[in-house]
């Protein structure tokens, strides 16, 4: 059983350690951290996703967000909002 929706790295941790939860997926965090694993490992603040650019347009917000070695420092030091 996997759980998903509205988890951030925080949540997903709780969710496994205290609630047993098998397993923790990501969807638009992983959209604006193409390598979410890195900077959770590191914990590093995780790049905000544009829910303007969801569901349709181009490749805009799709495929074109840095990965944590590629990022400004600038955007590495931003926070992400928690999830509406
Ligand atoms: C842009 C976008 C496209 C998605 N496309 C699909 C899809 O084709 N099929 C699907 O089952 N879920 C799709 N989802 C839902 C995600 O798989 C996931 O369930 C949802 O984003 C909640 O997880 P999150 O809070 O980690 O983002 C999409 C979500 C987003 C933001």
């Amino acid at each position: 059983m996997i759980s998903s929706a509205g988890y951030t790295p925080a949540i997903a941790t709780a969710a496994i350690e205290v609630d047993h939860t098998a397993a923790i997926a990501f969807g638009r965090l992983f959209i604006s951290n193409p390598d979410l694993v890195s900077p959770i490992q590191t914990h590093t603040a995780l790049k905000a996703y544009d829910r303007k650019t969801f569901y349709g347009g181009d490749a805009h917000g799709y495929t074109d967000y840095p990965t944590l070695d590629a990022a400004p420092v600038t955007e590495q030091l931003q926070s992400v909002a928690l999830l509406p």
